[in-house]
């Protein structure tokens, strides 16, 4: 672990809003690894973007009738309040379309055309004769010509996750019909140039996913492609050269440099050289699993081309996607859950803690499944991790005016449970540096249900010896809890926090607190329980409301 990091997850595209899927994949899993790398003492930032230009955003303000500038500032907007809701803490959430990042895009461009990276050829391009336009990506949908599957955008095959060269039976996605094809200019990226340079960074690399790589080196086998880096439309960072007038760069030329240009411009209002910072960091992009072709191929290889000017990742996180009662996510048939409206039914901690505990450090799928939350939440977050922390500060309240006692000498079961205090924090530690969430979270759990056990055993409440001991441990247990919890549940940990009458924030304090932190004397604050119940008839509702289930 590094002193120093920079967080970025997936720019979302400011074209609608932010939904499970969204959150599960990439936002919560970022947002808890820089809480947790901030309470290791890392001086971590956690910066975003929303992802502004290209066709699909283009095609949606044009039938809104609104000026894609407009479009794209809602966006914006909408995003950065609903992951606040949420609890996801950006140091910063900006755009690609700022003029920063355009002119840092402008500028690694021309960086890569004198370093030679860069080639323009004719291209025949998919044109429309009845919407008069070029067709980029998402205005023409067809048949992959790797995996066949079938309704695919032209930009980017949702089945196989490959790049199409030329899609199959192609048809425009605004009227239907079969385009016709056009000659036009378009500048290319030399992906094809990087393959062994590639090769060699994924191998030696133990930061990246190991599941993943393996995918990757599939692909650079299979043969790259050099990549078309131009678009035939006007919203986008404009290509600087005099005869590429009217020509904008493909999204996914701009995009991901937004992460440097985003943390630079952050950086260096701070009055911290942002380059520098950059450049000495632990860099991590977390992703969904769908834009691996992306990062772990184009992305790095830009990087390269600028002679790794700015570094390259050391942590590329990838998850699967999120189905939802077992079925693909869908806005157009509008199954899927809008996180603002989940927000509404529920705290923002149920859905935090639910979207970990199914969500393991690798590319598989994950199922968001009304029932299993119910469970969950009722039997876990509630049964264990609630009703312990109820439990031990409130017998404190009750037996000892709520000051924590002098625990006197330990029994075995004492000395077992200080034992489990001392190993709690280092374990913990590792897994989150592995970053398996959730399975740091399970052990958060065990060590909840094991306090949970030991009180029951000790039984205080009938005031015999070890009482006082008893309530000591509990009451640390209770505050190691607070700490350790506060990346995955920060409204919960500050509630425990405050209960447990300490000032300032839980988030605020270190991973090395992580231990005995309530002394003998200490007067806790009033308890209250932290969690509501989930009921089942407000479940049917959800579902109900979902639609038909099978
Ligand atoms: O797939 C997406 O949602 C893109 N908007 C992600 C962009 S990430 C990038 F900037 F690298
Ligand atoms: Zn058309």
């Amino acid at each position: 672990m590094h002193k120093k990091a920079i967080i970025t997850s997936a720019l979302p595209y400011a074209n609608g809003e932010i939904h499970l899927g969204h959150v599960a994949s990439t936002y919560l899993p970022a947002d808890i690894t820089t809480r947790f790398l901030k309470l290791c003492g890392v001086e971590a930032y956690y910066v975003c973007a929303s992802d502004d230009f290209g066709t699909p955003i283009l095609i949606q303000s044009e039938r809104e009738n609104k000026t894609p500038a407009e479009y794209v500032s809602h966006w914006n907007r909408r995003d950065c309040e609903d992951f606040a809701a949420f609890g996801i803490k950006f140091d910063y959430f900006y755009k690609t379309s700022s003029p920063e990042n355009i002119e840092f895009v402008q500028e690694v461009f021309a960086k890569l055309d004198a370093a030679g990276h860069i080639y323009k050829q004719e291209i025949i391009q998919f044109y429309c004769k009845h919407d008069k336009k070029f067709l980029p990506d998402r205005y023409v949908r067809g048949s992959c010509p790797y995996c066949m599957a079938e309704d695919q955008y032209s930009d980017l095959c949702e089945k196989c996750g490959r790049v199409p060269e030329e899609i199959t039976n192609p048809k425009c996605s605004l009227c239907g019909q079969t385009p016709t094809k056009e000659k036009t200019d378009h500048y290319f990226f030399k992906l094809k140039n990087f393959g062994a340079q590639l090769s060699e960074w994924l191998e030696k690399n133990d930061g990246l996913q190991k599941d993943v790589k393996k995918y990757v080196q599939n692909w650079i086998k299979e043969g790259l492609i050099d990549w078309d880096v131009t678009r035939d439309i006007h919203w986008g960072v404009p290509i600087p050269l005099e005869e590429a007038k009217g020509k904008v760069f493909y999204g996914w030329f701009d995009n991901h440099l937004a992460y440097i240009s985003t943390a630079i411009k952050f950086l260096d209002e701070k009055g911290i050289d942002g380059k520098k910072f950059w450049n000495s960091a632990d860099i991590y992009h977390f992703i969904g699993k769908d834009i691996a072709y992306h990062h772990y191929l184009f992305l790095p290889a830009m990087r390269m081309g600028l002679e790794c000017e700015y570094k390259l990742p050391d942590y590329i996180p990838t998850r699967g996607h999120l189905t939802l009662q077992a079925k693909k996510l869908s806005k157009s048939k509008n199954w899927y859950i809008g996180l603002a409206e989940f927000l509404e039914y529920y705290p923002a901690d149920y859905l935090r803690y639910y979207l970990v505990s199914i969500n393991p450090y690798s590319q598989d799928d994950l199922n968001f499944d009304w029932d299993d939350f119910t469970t969950r939440i009722n039997s876990e977050l509630i049964g264990n991790l609630g009703n312990f922390v109820n439990r031990a500060l409130g017998f404190t309240q009750k037996a000892f005016d709520g000051v924590i006692p002098d625990p006197g000498s330990p029994d075995e079961m004492d000395a077992e449970a200080e034992s489990k205090v001392g190993r709690f924090a280092p374990d913990v530690r590792l897994l989150l540096e592995q970053n398996h969430l959730d399975r740091a979270l399970k052990k958060i759990m065990e060590f909840s249900s094991y306090f949970n056990q030991y009180f029951q055993h000790k039984e205080p409440w009938k005031s015999g010896p070890g009482t006082a001991a008893c309530v000591y441990n509990s009451a640390n247990a209770v505050y190691c809890i607070a700490v350790a919890v506060s990346p995955f549940l920060p409204e919960s940990a500050q509630k425990i926090w405050e209960q447990l009458g300490l000032d300032g924030k839980a988030s605020d304090s270190s991973w090395n607190d992580i231990t005995y932190g309530v002394k003998p004397g200490h007067k806790l604050a009033k308890s209250a329980p932290l969690f509501a119940k989930v009921e089942e008839s407000d479940i049917a509702k959800y579902k109900e409301k979902l639609g038909p289930q099978k």
